[in-house]
């Protein structure tokens, strides 16, 4: 499946389970406007639909990147401001449907990763970047704080001292350093990037997609929750998984030293 989107290129890989959104402004630096706010959420949704009338699981993982050479997205498009852009009056963000998307979603970044444009790659499970490639908060240069989530999120990840540094200095900081303070999970050299970025997600779309839901729904409600309350929710998920033909299936091939094949069901 290939669809173009107005701000959005959308394509699904049947063999591989993998969609891939491409955020296409490039001559704005995939700056984030309305449209390609709503377009990122429709993108979404084209390709969770290829899991209607499948067997199983079909959409393993998707991953999300910026068209261009020079910017995964550098924020929101100064433009066009809104309270909307932080999901004032809407009731759910691009943001929020990426966080709740049920299959992974993986962030490819080469270049400019800034501002709104960082807080979307917070928003996804992974963010693998060049080493190229920047980041940064600089809404305080216009007087504004990030406002979906970036000082909180950052904060988690981080610690306070990274996040107001980010936030209030508003400066850029290099991919090595972004990796060294857990806000990136993996950086690679630009001439491998693509073949990297490619064997990350065939890992990923290996697994046994139920529990890989499972587990993304565990780690987002780790963030939002006390510990009781998570210890309850896993142990709820854990039971779910064990009625699975998945979890048979691993079973089955680890008794009989294969690998196994899981489906999502
Ligand atoms: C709209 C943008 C843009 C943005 C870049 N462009 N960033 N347009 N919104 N956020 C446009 C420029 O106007 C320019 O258009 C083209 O992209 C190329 O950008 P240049 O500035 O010429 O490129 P360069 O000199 O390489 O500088 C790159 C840059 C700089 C350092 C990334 O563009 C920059 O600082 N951009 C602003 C980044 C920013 O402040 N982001 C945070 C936004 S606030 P033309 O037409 O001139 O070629 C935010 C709040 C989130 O994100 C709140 C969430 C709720």
């Amino acid at each position: 499946m290939d669809e173009s989107l107005d701000t959005v290129l959308v394509s699904y890989d049947e063999e591989t389970g993998v969609g891939t959104l491409t955020m296409n402004r490039p001559d704005a630096l995939n700056a984030l406007s309305a449209q390609l706010r709503a377009d990122i959420v429709a993108g979404l949704r084209l390709l969770e639909e290829q899991n209607e009338g499948a067997d199983g699981v079909a959409l393993r993982a998707v991953v999300l990147e910026g068209a261009g050479e020079k910017a995964f997205c550098a924020g929101a498009d100064i433009g066009g401001f809104s309270s909307d852009s932080a999901g004032g009056s809407s009731d759910r963000t691009h943001y929020d449907v990426i966080r709740d998307f049920p299959t992974p979603v993986i962030a490819k970044i080469d270049g400019y990763c800034l501002g709104g444009g960082l807080e979307t790659a917070l928003a996804c499970d992974f963010r693998l970047a060049t080493e190229d490639s920047t980041f940064g908060f600089p809404e305080v240069n216009l007087g504004i704080l990030p406002g979906a989530g970036g000082v909180q999120y950052v904060t988690k990840l981080a610690g306070p001292a990274v996040a107001k540094e980010l936030a209030m200095f508003g400066d850029h900081i290099s991919a090595e350093r972004a990796a060294d303070e857990g806000i990136v999970d993996r950086v690679f050299d630009s001439d491998e990037f693509d073949d990297e970025v490619e064997e990350f997600v065939s890992g990923l779309t290996g697994q046994a997609p139920l529990a890989v839901q499972a587990i993304k729904k565990s780690a987002q409600m780790a963030v939002q929750s006390g510990l009781n309350e998570g210890l309850r929710y896993d142990r709820q998920l854990f039971v779910e998984l064990l009625n699975t033909e998945d979890h048979a299936e691993g079973a089955a091939a680890f008794a009989e030293d294969r690998d196994p094949e899981f489906e999502g069901k």
